[in-house]
């Protein structure tokens, strides 16, 4: 945690400048290219991976109001190359230390004509994708600036397999199943926009750093073709970014993978958001937590204070004394304060009042007694008009009880109306929120928050949001499909860490009918805890449900900080096993579809000495639909000759942890683990 910058290293590659109109610009291992060229004068990119066209000739450039079009003709007044080869330690992750390579070209422009403004051009050449941002240099005249539209134009070579949801400001949520779809197909999408080329290219579109800038969705420019631009996410005066000179772009990244676990292993989104702000932060913990949530989800306790009211100073000590039993650090409470009832009328929620029947500096002595971090609530029904003139004293009040983190909510269309979650007024929002918190020593979890951009680097106390169809709506929409989870690693996760909220252990609940139920089996609940990276995991099942389990000792076990992640399979859709390291120990998740998959690991990609595998994976008997619970747990030798062989069922999973061996445990007989494909078809 709190890591300091380890190094960072720049080499002056070239700063001469180059007047010629086409210059090309090389990822450090040679793989990627980047030609840029000024087509009379209109900047225009190219990409190519491996000799091949992944983007065609795609211009740039901004519509601005009251302006002329800033997208040339231009001249090319300077341009200086520079080598970034750097290393750094992020406050909390999948791994400890994150190497950033890259190329980076600054090209300065200006427009040939009257009234000769000027626009830099900033692109960064990576082993595994390709980025650029705009930069508009302080000038005479443009000290207000309004842009209409930004010009950035992605005119993709191949069509592919894509994994999409829907974009355009009109669709103000992420909460919805993603489509696939030939790329050419896609009118609009919101970004991370993922697809595969015919030719095995895997690309990701996404931004970094979204800062003080609308969010970019896609839009398709020609019909019947592969061509789409940026499409801003406007103001309710159709603006979409109020700015001034000197003024900076998020960066727009093309991620590409030979392989679909590329795009997992890639970091450039983090490697292009500004270093840790907040160095020795040691208030920022990562964390597995429960919380007063499922049970208002599936309809057995309200948020509201009544007969079945979940927040209760009674039953929160309960969830306390749960977690602390179990080794969970947090406990999140939803529905202690006032004003549930009055949902969606301005200024409903009171983040300072408590419901009579939750006593609140009693419940956070409660769990301060305990070591358990007691995790705030706002939800702002996204009224942000309110919320935001109570920000300072609602942050206060936490602070003032020795809260250090807050769940925040923005359910709903945003006051004031006309502004959409992904705007740049809201983007600026949420980042106020961020500061406000820091100042405050407090961490967050947004749900219906604007993507994630990597900004967690930059300010580690934003550390998990939701954005994207999470488990909630398991417990009352017709649900997630089992191939959901299969999709998320590789499109929503692709931008940061995300509270899907995993663990349900009672799948098939009761709740208004008997059909509402998790499309998983018990074996995949857990391995999604590994595999759907939060540096704040919630365990999201009722106390009650974990009581006597066995499965449940693995989220006991499980790390949410690690030093190592290796991405060891997947397919987009269908199946992904990663592993994680925490010293010693390895943490390995793997989930499949709703097909059954059987997976083949070596083991000494993963270890070097015999250790003890404890698995919890599908028996042969398992289906995430008819036979859901049945999961076997066994605890096996291992070697790093071992192959893991294992059968994840149809909508099923797999996790282990793989450990030392304890001195109690010398000598011991353990069975080797290429038995354990055998023991998944025991009948017990
Ligand atoms: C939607 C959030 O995603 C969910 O986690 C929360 O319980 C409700 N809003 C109420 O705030
Ligand atoms: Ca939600």
């Amino acid at each position: 945690m709190n890591k300091a910058l380890l190094l960072s290293l720049l080499i002056l590659v070239s700063c001469k400048p180059q007047l010629s109109n086409r210059i090309t610009v090389s990822s450090p291992d040679q793989k990627i290219q980047v030609e840029l060229k000024l087509n009379e004068g209109l900047p225009q990119y190219t990409i190519l991976a491996d000799g091949q066209s992944i983007i065609r000739p795609s211009g740039l450039g901004f519509r601005l109001r009251n302006q002329p079009d800033l997208a040339g003709p231009f001249q090319l007044v300077n341009s200086n190359t520079v080598l970034i080869n750097e290393e750094w330690e992020p406050a909390w992750g999948q791994e400890n230390l994150i190497h950033s390579i890259s190329r980076k070209i600054t090209l300065e422009l200006k427009e040939e004509l009257a009234p000769y403004r000027q626009l830099n051009l900033i692109f960064r050449v990576f082993n595994d994708g390709v980025a650029f941002r705009y930069e508009i240099p302080e000038q005479a005249d443009l000290d207000s600036l309004f842009i209409l539209e930004e010009l950035s134009e992605f005119n993709f070579a191949n069509d592919g397999k894509s994994w999409w949801i829907q974009g355009g400001h009109a669709f103000d949520t992420y909460e919805t199943l993603h489509k696939v779809s030939p790329l050419s197909e896609i009118d609009s999408a919101n970004t991370p926009l993922t697809y595969i080329t015919h030719n095995d290219f895997y690309i990701s579109i996404h931004e970094a750093n979204l800062t003080d800038y609308a969010g970019m969705t896609m839009k398709k420019s020609r019909v019947d073709s592969l061509s789409f631009t940026s499409n801003l996410v406007p103001w309710p005066d159709g603006d979409r970014v109020k700015t001034s000179a000197p003024m900076r772009s998020p960066w727009r990244t093309i991620c590409i993978g030979r392989t679909a676990t590329d795009l997992l292993r890639s970091r450039m989104i983090l490697n292009l958001n500004e270093p840790n702000q907040l160095p020795d932060a040691d208030w920022i913990k990562p964390m597995k937590y429960m919380g007063i949530w499922w049970g208002m989800h599936i309809n057995k306790y309200t948020w509201v204070q009544g007969e079945r009211h979940g927040a209760t100073t009674e039953n929160t000590k309960r969830y306390i004394d749960f977690a602390f039993e179990h080794g969970i650090q947090g406990v999140l409470v939803e529905g202690w304060n006032k004003g549930w009832e009055d949902w969606g009328k301005d200024d409903a929620l009171q983040f300072k009042e408590a419901y009579d029947d939750f006593d609140i500096a009693e419940v956070i002595e409660y769990a301060k007694e305990k070591h358990i971090t007691f995790i705030g609530h706002h939800e702002t029904t996204a009224n942000v008009a309110s919320y935001e003139h109570q920000l300072e004293s609602a942050y206060s009040f936490y602070d003032s009880l020795g809260v250090s983190a807050i769940k925040t909510g923005y359910v709903g269309a945003i006051k004031p109306e006309g502004h959409f979650h992904y705007g740049q007024w809201m983007v600026e929002h949420f980042r106020k929120v961020v500061k406000l918190a820091a100042r405050h020593h407090i961490s967050l979890d947004v749900h219906e928050p604007v993507k994630g951009t990597g900004i967690e680097r930059t300010w580690p106390n934003m550390m998990t949001r939701e954005g994207a169809r999470g488990q909630e709506w398991n417990a009352w929409s017709e649900g997630n499909p089992p191939d959901h989870t299969t999709i998320l690693p590789f499109t929503r996760l692709l931008a940061g860490p995300m509270d899907y909220t995993p663990g349900i252990f009672d799948i098939r609940f009761d709740r208004y009918k008997s059909d509402f139920k998790v499309h998983s089996t018990l074996a995949k609940q857990i391995a999604l805890m590994l595999v759907l990276y939060s540096p704040m995991q919630m365990a999201a099942d009722l106390p009650e449900n974990y009581e006597n389990q066995p499965a449940f000792k693995f989220i006991k076990d499980l790390k949410v900080d690690w030093d190592e992640t290796l991405y060891l399979e997947g397919e987009i859709g269908e199946y992904v096993t990663i592993a994680r390291r925490y010293e010693d120990e390895w943490f390995l998740g793997a989930i499949a579809n709703e097909n059954a998959r059987e997976i083949e690991i070596s083991i000494d990609q993963l270890i070097q000495d015999e250790m003890i595998a404890e698995c919890y994976v599908d028996t042969d008997e398992t289906h995430w639909d008819s036979n859901p619970y049945p999961i076997w747990i066994g605890s096996y030798k291992v070697t790093p000759s071992d192959i893991l062989n294992a059968r994840l069922a149809e909508g099923g999973g797999l996790a282990m942890r793989i450990r030392p061996i304890s001195k109690d445990e010398m000598g011991q007989d353990f069975v080797s683990i290429s038995e354990l494909r055998l023991d998944q078809g025991v009948k017990e």
